[in-house]
C-alpha cells in the first residue's frame, strides 16, 4: 500500500483521509443522532476519521460501550506510532490531535543571491518560497512544498538559481556616441551620451533629454533602460516635444525652428498640468518645461443654483466631488460624483430643484386670493378685499425658509367693512358682534348707571367702510338746588351739586311751612319729586288779613249804595218841609244842621 505512492502525493496512499465536509457532516449527523435518541448515553459513536491517524483493524461497529479501547496507528508522513483511543463516560472518545507528529523536511540554504523564506515551519505539508536580492531574476519554481516520498518527507521543487538581471545594448543615436566603461549592461549600470561636437570643436549639436540613462527591470524582472535616449539636435532646433497621452494640436513636424510653438491637448480621460503651448528655446529646448498629462477629469459640470466641492482644477481618477444646492432648492439625483478612468464623472450630475410650498387652499371672505404661477420658494400670494371692505393683516404671504422646510409666512388675512366700533367714555356699544362689521350695521351706545347718553345713540357701518358721525356722549348726571331758597334751616347743608340717585331732605325755618314731598332724589331728568318749598306763616295771616278787610269793604260799598238812594229819595221829601221848618222855624235850624251835616260828611267817607 505505501510503496504505491508517488514523490508528489501529499495524501499517503491507500486510505485517503476524508474530505472536510465529510467529517463536520459526521459530526453533525452524530449530533442529531444524539438529540434523536437519548437512549444512545453511555456509548460512543464510531470515531470520525483522522487526518493524522488511521485504526489498525477497519472498524464495523458504530456505538462502542464506555470504556471501550481502539488501536490507532499515525498515518505516513507523521512519525510512525500506535496508540489506543478510549470511549470516555461522557461518549467522547480520547484527543488524538497530540498523538502523531509530523515529520520535517530538512531547511534548505539560501541560493546564491537569493534567499529562502520558511513561512511556519519545514514539517510535512508545509511550503518555503524563494526570492532573489535586487538585480537578479528567479529562474526556476519560487516555493518548494514539504511532501511525503517513500517514507519520508521531501521538498517537491530543486531550490531556483538567481540570475543577474542583463539590459540590451542602450540604443544609439544620430549624431551622438556613447560614454561606457563595460560591454555587459547589468541591472544599475549607468551609461551617458554626449553629442558629436562640430569641425574645429565647435557646438554643432544639442543635447535634448536626459543625458544618461540606467539599466533598470521592468515589472517580469526583464531588463530595461531607464528611459529613453536623449537626443543630438541641430543648434537653433528643437527636436518634435514628445509629451504622453497627449497630441499636438499644432501639427507635428520632424524638426522644430527656434521660436516654433506647439500646442497640445490631453488625449480623453487625461488632464493637463503645465502649460498647453510651449515654444522652442535657443538651446533645442522647449519652454517653458513641457506640460504633463495625467488620467483624470476635467472639471465636473457646475449646476445652476448649486455648487460643488472640492473647487480644484484637476480631478483625479477616483476623486469625488460632492453637490449642494443654494437655500431652498432641493439637490435631485446623486450628491457625490466621481471622476472615472475614462475621463468623465459618474453617476449623471443632479440637478437643484426648487423647493415648493405647500398648496395654498385658503379663502378669503368678501375678497381674493391671487395665487403666483408656481408656489416655489419666494413665490409671493397676495391678498385684495372686495370694495367696501377693509384689509386687516397682511396683504401677502411669501414662501419663505424655516429651517430647511419651506412654509407660508403669513396667514390670511380677514376683509373687514368698518372696523371695531369707537368706544365711548362711561358706557359701551351694544349689537350683535360678527366677526366684521358689514355695511349697514348698526351699532348703539348706552351709558353706565348715572349717565346720560347725549346725542343720537348710534352709529352705523358706511359703505365707505367707516363709521357714521359719532356725536354722542355720555353726560354724568347731577342735580342742583336753586340760588335762592327762602325758609330753608339756615343749618341745613347745602350741596353744590348733587350725585345721580342722592337723596335730599328739605326743612324749613321757623314761621315758614313745607310744601311739598321733603325729599327729593337726584334723577336722570332732575329732583324727583321736585322740591319742596317754604312759606313764610305771618305773610299768610296778613295777606288772609288783606283779603278778608277788602272782603268788607266791598260789602260796605255795595250797603252804602243800596241805602243812600233809598234815604235820598226819603230826604228830599223831608227837605222840604225842613226848608218849611227852617224858613219858619229858624230856632229849629240847629237840629236840621247837624243832620245834614252829617249825612254830608257821611257822603265823603263813603266816596273813597
Ligand atoms: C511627432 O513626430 C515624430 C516623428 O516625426 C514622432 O516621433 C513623435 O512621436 C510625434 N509626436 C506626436 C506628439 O505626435
Ligand atoms: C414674509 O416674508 C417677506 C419676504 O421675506 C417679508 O417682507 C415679510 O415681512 C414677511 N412677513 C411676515 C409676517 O413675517
Ligand atoms: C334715597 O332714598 C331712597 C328711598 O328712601 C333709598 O332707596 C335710597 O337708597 C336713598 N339713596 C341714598 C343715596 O341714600
Amino acid at each position: 500500500m505505501l510503496g504505491a505512492s508517488s514523490p508528489r502525493t501529499l495524501e499517503p496512499g491507500g486510505t485517503p483521509a476524508p474530505p472536510l465536509s465529510l467529517c463536520c457532516g459526521g459530526a453533525l449527523l452524530a449530533i442529531l443522532m444524539l438529540l434523536a435518541l437519548p437512549t444512545a448515553w453511555g456509548q460512543c459513536k464510531a470515531p470520525e476519521q483522522f487526518s493524522s491517524a488511521r485504526p489498525t483493524t477497519p472498524i464495523d461497529e458504530s456505538e462502542f460501550p464506555i470504556g471501550t479501547s481502539l488501536k490507532y496507528e499515525c498515518r505516513p508522513g507523521f512519525i510512525r506510532r500506535q496508540f489506543l483511543i478510549t470511549c470516555l463516560p461522557n461518549s467522547e472518545w480520547t484527543d488524538v490531535s497530540d498523538k502523531c507528529i509530523r515529520k520535517a523536511c530538512n531547511t534548505p540554504p539560501d541560493p546564491l543571491n537569493g534567499r529562502v523564506h520558511v513561512q511556519t515551519d519545514t514539517q510535512f505539508g508545509s511550503t518555503i518560497t524563494y526570492t532573489c536580492n535586487q538585480g537578479f531574476r528567479l529562474l526556476g519554481p519560487s516555493s518548494a512544498l514539504c511532501i511525503l516520498s517513500g517514507n519520508t518527507v521531501v521538498w517537491d521543487n530543486e531550490a531556483p538559481d538567481c540570475e543577474r538581471i542583463l539590459c540590451e545594448p542602450p540604443p544609439a543615436i544620430p549624431n551622438g556616441e556613447i560614454l561606457s566603461s563595460s560591454e555587459d549592461f547589468q541591472y544599475g549600470m549607468v551609461v551617458t551620451y554626449r553629442c558629436m561636437p562640430g569641425p574645429r570643436g565647435k557646438k554643432q549639436f544639442n543635447l535634448v533629454g536626459e543625458p544618461s540613462i540606467y539599466c533598470t527591470n521592468d515589472p517580469d524582472n526583464n531588463g530595461m533602460w531607464s528611459g529613453p535616449p536623449p537626443q543630438c539636435i541641430t543648434v537653433n532646433t528643437c527636436a518634435p516635444p514628445s509629451v504622453k497621452d497627449a497630441v499636438m494640436v499644432s501639427g507635428n513636424r520632424s524638426l522644430f525652428s527656434l521660436h516654433d510653438t506647439v500646442q497640445f491637448q490631453c488625449q480623453l480621460g487625461f488632464v493637463m498640468k503645465g502649460p498647453t503651448s510651449v515654444q522652442c528655446g535657443a538651446l533645442g529646448k522647449w519652454e517653458p518645461e513641457l506640460p504633463s498629462c495625467s488620467r483624470g477629469c476635467q472639471p465636473p459640470p457646475g449646476i445652476l443654483h448649486g455648487q460643488y466641492t472640492p473647487s480644484v482644477d484637476i480631478f483625479s481618477v477616483g476623486q469625488e466631488v460632492f453637490y449642494s444646492c443654494e437655500p431652498g432648492y432641493d439637490l435631485s439625483g446623486a450628491a457625490s460624483l466621481q471622476c472615472t478612468p475614462q475621463g468623465d464623472w459618474s453617476p449623471e450630475t443632479p440637478t437643484c430643484a426648487v423647493k415648493l410650498c405647500d398648496d395654498f387652499t385658503s379663502q378669503l371672505l368678501h375678497g381674493h386670493v391671487e395665487l403666483p404661477p408656481s408656489l416655489q420658494f419666494g413665490a409671493k400670494v397676495t391678498f385684495s378685499c372686495d370694495e367696501g371692505f377693509r384689509l386687516k393683516g397682511n396683504s401677502a404671504s411669501y414662501c419663505i425658509l424655516a429651517g430647511i422646510k419651506t412654509q407660508w409666512n403669513s396667514s390670511v388675512p380677514v376683509c373687514e367693512p368698518c372696523p371695531h366700533p369707537p368706544t365711548i367714555q362711561n358706557g359701551h356699544h351694544i349689537g350683535d358682534y360678527t366677526s366684521s362689521y358689514l355695511p349697514g350695521m348698526k351699532v348703539s351706545y348706552i351709558c353706565d348707571p348715572g349717565y346720560l347718553l347725549v346725542g343720537r345713540g348710534f352709529i352705523f357701518c358706511t359703505h365707505q367702510r367707516t363709521w357714521s358721525k359719532f356725536d354722542h356722549y355720555c353726560k354724568e348726571i347731577k342735580c342742583s338746588l336753586p340760588p335762592f331758597m327762602d325758609g330753608i334751616r339756615k343749618e341745613m347743608e347745602i350741596k353744590e351739586e348733587y350725585h345721580y340717585q342722592e337723596n335730599i331732605t328739605l326743612e324749613c325755618q321757623h314761621g315758614y311751612t313745607l310744601e311739598g314731598s321733603p325729599w327729593s332724589q337726584c334723577q336722570a331728568d332732575g329732583w324727583h319729586p321736585p322740591l319742596a318749598v317754604c312759606t313764610s306763616s305771618s305773610r299768610t295771616t296778613l295777606i288772609i288779613g288783606i283779603i278778608l278787610g277788602m272782603i268788607f269793604l266791598i260789602l260796605l260799598i255795595i250797603v252804602l249804595f243800596w241805602v243812600i238812594p233809598r234815604y235820598k229819595k226819603r230826604n228830599i221829601t223831608h227837605g222840604k218841609s225842613k226848608e218849611v221848618n227852617i224858613n219858619l222855624y229858624p230856632p229849629e235850624s240847629d237840629h236840621a244842621q247837624p243832620q245834614s251835616l252829617l249825612s254830608s260828611k257821611e257822603n265823603s267817607s263813603g266816596l273813597p
